[in-house]
């Protein structure tokens, strides 16, 4: 079930940890402004038709809880380890098969999108999902702006190597840079947005500062935080899960409760803040985004392409 989102919620009761104040300002008009790493840039004053009507998580959890190798593997490193990242300035080079490769200020790419608040469901691996008010833009309409050429097939990202402000990176736990990628039609699509904040605030370092991707129908390890290079290619892109264990993670990573990762089950999920003896929920095929995505995998076997 998803609506527009109507203005009614009472924020302070979904989150009383936000401090987003003057939501209804920020949203009231096109010329409002919004601070995201550094940048002004326009935000919408509505939010998306793809918005879930869940109730989003608390700043709280959302911000103490999670997956960000970076700054270390356990759940509260990157809200502890990640206050000394500077995410600005901030550029990312987009190159490959496009007609205007460059680096780019995060300012200029800001300036050519029109930020969107949407609440997305988001599914991690582990089986454990929130619901985040995301702000950011599609990205589309970056990949648009720099265009695409022709035999460009895949978008290949890369998060920013920075050892001496990412403490996890001097270790050899994962073959940094941390990469991740898409086909071509995943990343058009609509519901693949670039994220620059959430709950109307520039992005917290451990939730990806200044600019991630987020993918609400893959399991949450594709969408990629603090990226600084966006490739686009004709050859199916190297990530790093995939590299590092090929069976149990695929390339495509759609949410599918009928296909199981080898060491544990996906067919249900446990909402973050629920408690400790909260029930767990039937996870939904395409995190229940299947109404726009599914076409985007006809004559796919999707138990091979995991
Ligand atoms: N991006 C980078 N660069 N490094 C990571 O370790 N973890 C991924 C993804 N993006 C990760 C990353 C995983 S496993 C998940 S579930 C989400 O980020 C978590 O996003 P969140 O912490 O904002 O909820």
């Amino acid at each position: 079930m998803r609506k527009r989102f109507d203005g009614n919620l009472n924020w302070s009761e979904v989150t009383p940890k936000a401090q987003w104040l003057n939501r209804r300002s920020l949203l009231a008009g096109a010329g409002a402004l919004m601070v995201a790493g550094g940048a002004q840039a326009r935000i919408a004053a509505a939010a998306s038709d793809f918005s879930t009507d869940a109730a989003p998580n608390t700043l709280e959890e959302i911000t103490r809880y999670n997956n960000f190798y970076e700054f270390g593997t356990g759940k509260e490193d990157p809200a502890n380890n990640s206050a000394g990242f500077m995410p600005d300035p901030w550029s990312v080079k987009i190159d490959g098969m496009v007609d205007r490769p460059g680096d780019y200020a995060l300012d200029d790419i800001l300036g050519g999108a029109t930020l969107e608040e949407r609440i997305y469901r988001f599914r991690c691996v582990e089986a454990w999902s929130m619901v985040i008010p995301w702000v950011g833009f599609e990205l589309a309409t970056l990949l648009n702006r720099v265009g695409v050429q022709p035999g460009a097939k895949f978008v290949a990202f890369e998060t920013v190597v920075r050892p001496e402000q990412m403490p996890g990176q001097r270790s050899r736990l994962l073959d940094w840079p941390y990469r991740e990628g898409l086909r071509l039609d995943e990343a058009m699509h609509p519901l693949t947005i670039l994220a620059t904040g959430l709950y109307g605030e520039a992005l917290p370092n451990q939730n990806g500062a200044p600019i991630r991707l987020v993918v609400p129908w893959k399991y949450g390890f594709k969408s990629i935080k603090s990226i600084v290079r966006i490739h686009l290619t004709d050859t199916m892109p190297a990530t790093t899960w995939n590299m590092l264990n090929a069976r149990e993670y695929g390339f495509y990573s759609n949410v599918n409760p009928g296909v199981d990762h080898p060491r544990w089950s996906q067919a249900s999920e446990r909402r973050v803040g629920g408690g400790l003896f909260a029930k767990r929920v039937d996870t939904q095929m395409f995190n229940g985004y299947g109404e726009h995505v599914a076409a985007l995998y006809a004559g796919q076997d999707l138990t091979r392409d995991y």
